[in-house]
């Protein structure tokens, strides 16, 4: 390795300065957080939304105030064709993108015995196929321009976790996590960083309603943090995760859901320790 070299993401010394980023799902929840986590760093950054406009405003109108680009494109991601004008929207009004934050996603109910074929579809197409062909689309730009750059996957604590009623939505995230890590051994020879953050029960429009089961189960003790995540916090750990020494793996934003613990209240009451 040549002295001086310029490492991009794999450096000692991180910097977002003169970095354009694509956040896809970037109006609303963790991404409009990720979004302006990355302006404050110093990034410009392209806001991706599917349906909410004024929202995509909001955002880009806060990461202006940073001193920043904002660039708004709204895009279906489970649509790949329409993954190159969302890159080469960025290129032009950046001039060139080198991270890539695949965050856009949905969530479906349903049980694992009534669940429909369609409704599987959109999840998988959405969650897992849409961000993987984004990820080759913005990955191969990349090794052509000779960009070393980093790709975040907002992942879940549902890759590992099973929900039998949100079933399409666990494997589309176990499905993203290979994906994540099957790209980020390909990339690495390019200098190209690649990472996933698990987030927790974090409290956006998509996940509001499980917050009371999250703070009955913190009250009990089976949950380590005593208050659920913010959008904020998943923007703090995807910053963590481009800045790490490490590609292809998962860092945790999920307030000790996955900490092994049995932790059973009453059985102080027993006193076993009483002679
Ligand atoms: N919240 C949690 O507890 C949690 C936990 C683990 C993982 N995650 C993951 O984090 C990511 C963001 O979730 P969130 O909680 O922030 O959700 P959210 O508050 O519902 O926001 C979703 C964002 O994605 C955009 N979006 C949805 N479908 C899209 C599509 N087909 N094409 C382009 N953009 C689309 C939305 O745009 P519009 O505003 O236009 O609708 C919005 O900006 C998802 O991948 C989710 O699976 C969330």
């Amino acid at each position: 390795m040549q002295r001086n070299m310029d490492l991009g993401f794999f450096s000692t010394d991180i910097s977002f300065e003169n970095s354009a980023a694509i956040v896809t799902g970037s109006s609303r929840g963790i991404g409009r957080a990720i979004a302006i986590e990355l302006a404050r760093q110093g990034a410009d950054v392209l806001i991706n939304y599917n349906q909410n406009k004024d929202a995509a405003e909001e955002v880009q109108s806060e990461i202006e105030a940073l001193g920043r680009k904002g660039v708004i494109i709204q895009t279906d991601i489970s649509n790949i064709d329409a993954h190159e004008q969302l890159l080469q929207t960025a290129h032009k009004a950046f001039g060139k993108v080198n991270i890539l934050i695949n965050n856009a996603g949905i969530t479906r109910i349903a049980d694992i015995l009534e669940e429909s074929p369609d409704q599987f579809d959109l999840l998988i197409n959405t969650n897992l196929k849409a961000p993987h062909f984004l990820t080759q689309r913005v990955a191969n730009y990349m090794v052509e321009n000779e960009i070393r750059g980093c790709i975040i996957y907002t992942l879940s604590i549902s890759d590992s976790m099973a929900s039998d009623n949100r079933t399409a939505y666990c494997i589309s995230k176990a499905g993203l996590e290979m994906s994540m890590r099957a790209y980020a051994g390909r990339l690495a020879s390019h200098w190209i960083k690649v990472n996933g953050i698990a987030a927790g029960v974090i409290d956006t429009d998509l996940s509001r309603v499980r917050i009371p089961d999250y703070e009955e189960a913190a009250e009990k003790g089976y949950i380590f943090m005593v208050r659920p995540g913010t959008p904020e916090d998943v923007a703090h750990a995807t910053i963590a995760a481009m800045r790490l020494y490490d590609t292809g793996v998962v860092l945790p934003a999920s307030g000790g859901v996955m900490t092994p613990l049995l932790n059973l209240r009453s059985m102080s009451e027993l006193n076993m320790n009483k002679s």
